[in-house]
C-alpha cells in the first residue's frame, strides 16, 4: 500500500493524545497523517486504561490541590491550570458531543454532570468518568473509527518512525519504516504521541510496543528531555502469569490491602490508607511483600456484587482461577512515565515545528508523581492544544530536504540479539532503577546501560529493523531515566535510599553518554 510523502501535520502515535491532536488539526483544515506502529487498538496504552478520566467538578480548586499534593509539590502550576481549566471543555467537546462515549450513569450526549463519578486514590472527591473499568477501549475505538472516516486524515499503520528529519534547527518530518522499506515523510509540523517506556522494565502495565520511541527520537534530535527519573509504579498489578492491572478504582470503592498474615498495613503508613498517593502505596506494597511474602487486595468491602461493579476485572480473575474470596494477589509494576519531552502548555517542544503530547511529553502537570486518572485527560488537553497550534504555524511551509536513509547493508541480526539485550536492559532497570534506588546502584546501572547503548548503536549504524530500533529507543530511555535519577534528589516516585552523591551530569545531552 502506498501513502503520501507530504502532509501539513504529521502525528506519530495513535493513542488518545495522537487522536486528539489529529482531530484538532483536521478541524483547522490541515491535512493530517497518523503514522503508527499499531495494527490493533490494543497496541496503544490508551486502550488498556481502566479507571477512567478525571474531570473538574464543582470545585476546580480542590482538583488543582489534589494534583499538586499527589505530585509531591513538584507539579508546575501553569500546567496544572491548563489541565484543570480545559478539562470540562475538552471532554464535553471531543468525548461527549463528538464521539458520544457511553460513560456510565447517563445516556450518551447527556450533560457532563449527569454521569456517574468514581473515586480513586488521592482524589478528595468523586470526579472520574468511566465505562465500568474498560474506559480506555470505550474511548479509543470510537475515536479511531471517527478519524478513519475523516476526509483529511490518512492512517499509515504498521509503520515505525525511525528518525526526525531536521535541518537548520527545524523538524521537517520523519523517516518511516514500513514493509521493509524506509520512506521520508515531510510535514509542516510534527507531533509526537508515542506513549511510555514500559519495555524498559521486566514488569509493566503497558503494551509491548511502549519502547519510548518519541522520547528517544526527540533526544537524538536535541530536544530538551526532563524529569525522566519520575517513573510511576502502579501498586496493584497481578504478578502471576499473564499479569494485569487491578484498577485503583477498586480501592476507591473500598477494597483494602492485606499482607500475608491478613493484616491491613496502609492505615499505619498514611492517614488516607489505601487511598494515599500512588508512590506511597506502591512502596508500601513492595516493602510488605518483602517482609511478609505477599500482599492481597481484599475486595470483600466493595459492593457485594463485585462482578457487577467490575465485570472486566472479574473476567480476568476468573480466567486465571483467582479466588476472589481470598483476595487478588498484587505487586507494584511499572505504569507511567511522568517525565519525557519537555513541552509548554501548547505542547511545543524546544525544537522548531516539533510538538509532543500524552505520556511521551513532560508537561509538568504530574511533577514527581501522577494523580490517578489524569493521563487520558492530559492526552486530550495537550493533544488538542498541540494539534491546534501546530496547524496554525505548520501549514504552507513544507520543506523537502535531502536525507540519507539507513540501509540494510549487513546480514540479519543474530536471532537472540534483541532478546539478550532486552534481558540486560530490563534486569538493570528493575534492579537498580525501580521503586527504590541507591546512588551506587544507579552509577553501576549507568555504566552497564552506556555499554549496552554502544553495542546497540554498532548495529543501528548499518541495519534497519523495527525490533532493533525499538531496542535502541528503549535503551536510550533507560539511560535517560538512570542518568536523571543519578542526579536528582528524592521526590515522589523517585526515591534514593542511600546518601552517597555522584558527579552531576545536568545539562549533558544523550550524545555525552
Ligand atoms: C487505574 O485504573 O488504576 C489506572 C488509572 C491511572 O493510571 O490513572
Amino acid at each position: 500500500m502506498s501513502f503520501s510523502k507530504q502532509t501539513d501535520i504529521l502525528v506519530i502515535g495513535s493513542g488518545i493524545a495522537g487522536c486528539a491532536a489529529a482531530l484538532a488539526a483536521a478541524r483547522n483544515d490541515a491535512s493530517v497523517m497518523i503514522v503508527t506502529k499499531a495494527t490493533e487498538p490494543s497496541d496503544a496504552s490508551t486502550d488498556w486504561a481502566q479507571g477512567g478520566i478525571a474531570v473538574t467538578g464543582n470545585n476546580p480548586e480542590s482538583f488543582r490541590e489534589d494534583i499538586i499534593e499527589a505530585s509531591d509539590g513538584e507539579a508546575h502550576p501553569e500546567a496544572v491550570d491548563a489541565l484543570v481549566d480545559n478539562a470540562r471543555g475538552v471532554v464535553d467537546d471531543m468525548l461527549i458531543e463528538t464521539l458520544e462515549i457511553p460513560f456510565d450513569g447517563a445516556a450518551p450526549k447527556a450533560s457532563l454532570d449527569a454521569y456517574d463519578r468514581g473515586r480513586e486514590a488521592a482524589h478528595s472527591e468523586r470526579r472520574i468518568l468511566h465505562v465500568n473499568t474498560t474506559t480506555g477501549e470505550h474511548i479509543l475505538r470510537p475515536f479511531l473509527a471517527h478519524l478513519q472516516s475523516h476526509d483529511d486524515v490518512e492512517f499509515v499503520d504498521n509503520a515505525m518512525a525511525l528518525e526526525l528529519l531536521t535541518h537548520e534547527g527545524r523538524v521537517h518530518g520523519t523517516s518511516v519504516l514500513r514493509d521493509d522499506s524506509v520512506t521520508s515523510i515531510f510535514a509542516g509540523a510534527t507531533i509526537l504521541a508515542t506513549g511510555g517506556v514500559g519495555a524498559c522494565y521486566e514488569t509493566s502495565t503497558n503494551p509491548e510496543g511502549a519502547t519510548g520511541d518519541g522520547i528517544a527520537m526527540a533526544a537524538l534530535a536535541g530536544a530538551r528531555i526532563a524529569d525522566m527519573q519520575y517513573v510511576q509504579f502502579h501498586p496493584t498489578a497481578y504478578p502471576g502469569d499473564e499479569p494485569f492491572l487491578v484498577s485503583e478504582a477498586v480501592r476507591g470503592e473500598g477494597a483494602v490491602l492485606r499482607n500475608a498474615t491478613g493484616d491491613r498495613f496502609m492505615p499505619d503508613i498514611h492517614p488516607d490508607a489505601e487511598l494515599a498517593p500512588r508512590d506511597i502505596v506502591a512502596r508500601s506494597v513492595a516493602a510488605e511483600r518483602n517482609r511478609t511474602g505477599e500482599v492481597r487486595l481484599d475486595v470483600a468491602p466493595v459492593d457485594p456484587n463485585f462482578d457487577r461493579a467490575f465485570p472486566g476485572l472479574t473476567d480476568r480473575c476468573n480466567d486465571r482461577d483467582i479466588d476472589l474470596d481470598a483476595g487478588i494477589p498484587v505487586a507494584p509494576a511499572e505504569h507511567y512515565l511522568c517525565g519525557g519531552i519537555a513541552v509548554n502548555t501548547d505542547g511545543k517542544t524546544t525544537l522548531d515545528r516539533l510538538y509532543a503530547a500524552g505520556e511521551c511529553a513532560r508537561t509538568g502537570v504530574h511533577g514527581a508523581n501522577r494523580l490517578a486518572s489524569t493521563s487520558l485527560l492530559e492526552g486530550l488537553v495537550w493533544g488538542r492544544a498541540a494539534g491546534r497550534k501546530a496547524s496554525q504555524v505548520g501549514i504552507d511551509d513544507i520543506t523537502s530536504i535531502e536525507t540519507t536513509s539507513p540501509l540494510d547493508r549487513d546480514p540479519a541480526l543474530p536471532a537472540s540479539f534483541v532478546d539478550d539485550k532486552y534481558r540486560r536492559l530490563r534486569n538493570t532497570m528493575e534492579t537498580a532503577v525501580g521503586i527504590e534506588r541507591t546512588n551506587t546502584g544507579l552509577s553501576e546501572a549507568r555504566s552497564t546501560l552506556r555499554r549496552l547503548k554502544g553495542e546497540v548503536d554498532a548495529y543501528t549504524r548499518t541495519r534497519v529493523s523495527q525490533p532493533l530500533y525499538e531496542l535502541r529507543n528503549a535503551t536510550i530511555c533507560g539511560l535517560l531515566i538512570t542518568r536523571a535519577a543519578n542526579d536528582a534528589p528524592s521526590a515522589g516516585c523517585h526515591q534514593i535510599v542511600d546518601t552517597e552523591t555522584t558527579e552531576s551530569t545536568v545539562g549533558e545531552t544523550i550524545a555525552d553518554d
